[in-house]
């Protein structure tokens, strides 16, 4: 692994999850993504996919910093899982030329620890903090003047022998990351001078990253193959490396010189991941709201009971690539299943849930 400077993190901390390690089409980071990601880290600006109008915005900024030699301003990234927000950190510090010192929210458990990170850093150094929504109150608090002010103050002792500490810090950049940006304070979001969103990927751009990875795995692929992998890709290049590294595997396996269209194919089809990148999971919520639900609304909680599976995983997990496509929809009395829905399970909507979902659909096909 590159030298990412001080790593305080853990694996359960740092947002790998092990619950879901099975499950391919899950945008949330396994254990098993790990020694792959690493390797397939674009470390470039060039090497990174897509994002063009964040790319833009990031590319005037780092110029202008280095034109006045000065630190970058402070910088958040915010996105679903997958989409590339630890990449681009660390493209970033490459593009500065300047080290990267990597931190996550939940592992900055005390001041004084994160005191021990920021005094450490060197002028225009760049602190990555993962996760930056899971920061405890109290770190939060001393990060404002740090953010702003180069300088840390925070009080020492109680009572009569308290005092205040003022250290002076080096200009220093500061990367937050999160998958949740509703959920940070108002105060740490104005600090940040740069606020990047990170979209979803279009197949063509996924197809190129396929292809890139397939370079760096030293392994040929076909336009076809990587195009049939990126449309199941759930718009996540995670999950598009993750399909790569299986269909890579069975096209080993079955002795083929390079990764075909057929080797995508029918590995895919091993792995129960449709041509929209639906698993069974998936697959099973729509059914069962069809089925058992006549099409909802249904509550969360009863949903998730029915296909035995944790509410929360639903919402966070299952739930979002549900929405994006439009087969389903939130209202406030549950979730219902909408047209383009029943139709991806083979089942007509019925008329009169047809008029009652109009114009939740009229709503879904506006996104598109
Ligand atoms: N724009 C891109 N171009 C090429 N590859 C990419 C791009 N974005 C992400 N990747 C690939 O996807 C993998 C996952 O990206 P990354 O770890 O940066 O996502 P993340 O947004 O930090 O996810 P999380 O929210 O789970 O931390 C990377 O290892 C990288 O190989
Ligand atoms: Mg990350």
């Amino acid at each position: 692994m590159e030298d990412e400077g001080l790593y305080i993190t853990s694996a359960k901390e740092g947002g790998v999850s092990s619950d879901n390690e099975e499950r391919l089409s899950s945008p949330a980071k396994n254990i098993a993504d790990v020694e792959i990601e690493n390797i397939l880290r674009p470390k470039s600006m060039e090497g990174y996919v897509g994002q063009e109008k964040v790319k833009d915005n990031l590319a005037i900024s780092i110029a202008s910093a280095k034109m006045r030699n000065d630190a970058l301003d402070h910088v958040l990234l915010y996105g679903p899982p997958g989409l590339g927000k630890t990449t681009l950190a660390h493209i970033i510090a490459n593009e500065l030329g300047s080290q990267i010192k990597v931190a996550s929210g939940p592992a900055i458990e005390r001041q004084g620890d994160l005191a021990a990170i920021i005094t450490n850093l060197n002028e225009h150094d760049v602190l990555f903090i993962d996760e930056i929504h899971r920061l405890n109150h109290n770190v939060e608090e001393i990060l404002y003047s740090a953010m702003e002010d180069f300088s840390l103050d925070f009080i020492t002792g109680k009572g009569p022998s308290a005092s205040s500490i003022q250290i002076a810090l080096p200009h220093f950049t500061l990367i937050g990351a999160t998958t949740k940006a509703g959920m940070l304070s108002a105060p740490l979001r104005d600090r940040f001078g740069v606020i990047c969103r990170l979209e979803t990927y279009s197949v063509t751009e996924l197809t190129e990253i396929v292809e890139r990875a397939s370079k760096m795995l030293a392994i040929t692929i076909t336009k076809d193959a990587a195009t049939e992998i990126a449309k199941r890709s759930r718009g996540t290049p995670r999950i598009a490396n993750r399909l790569l590294k299986r269909v890579r595997d069975y096209s080993i396996v079955k002795r083929h010189k390079g990764i075909e269209l057929s080797d995508a194919k029918e590995e895919l089809k091993l792995l129960d991941i449709d041509e929209l990148g639906l698993d069974h999971i998936d697959r099973s919520i729509l059914k069962s709201m069809a089925e058992k639900f006549a099409g909802g609304p249904c509550g969360l909680e009863t949903l998730a009971a029915t296909i035995n599976e944790d509410a929360g995983t639903i919402e966070d997990v299952y739930e979002p690539y549900l929405l994006q496509l439009g087969f389903i929809a939130r209202t406030p009395r549950g979730r219902v299943l909408l047209g383009k829905g029943y139709e991806h399970i083979g089942k007509k909507i019925p008329q009169n849930k047809k008029e009652q979902l109009s114009f939740l659909t009229d709503d879904c096909n506006e996104n598109d």
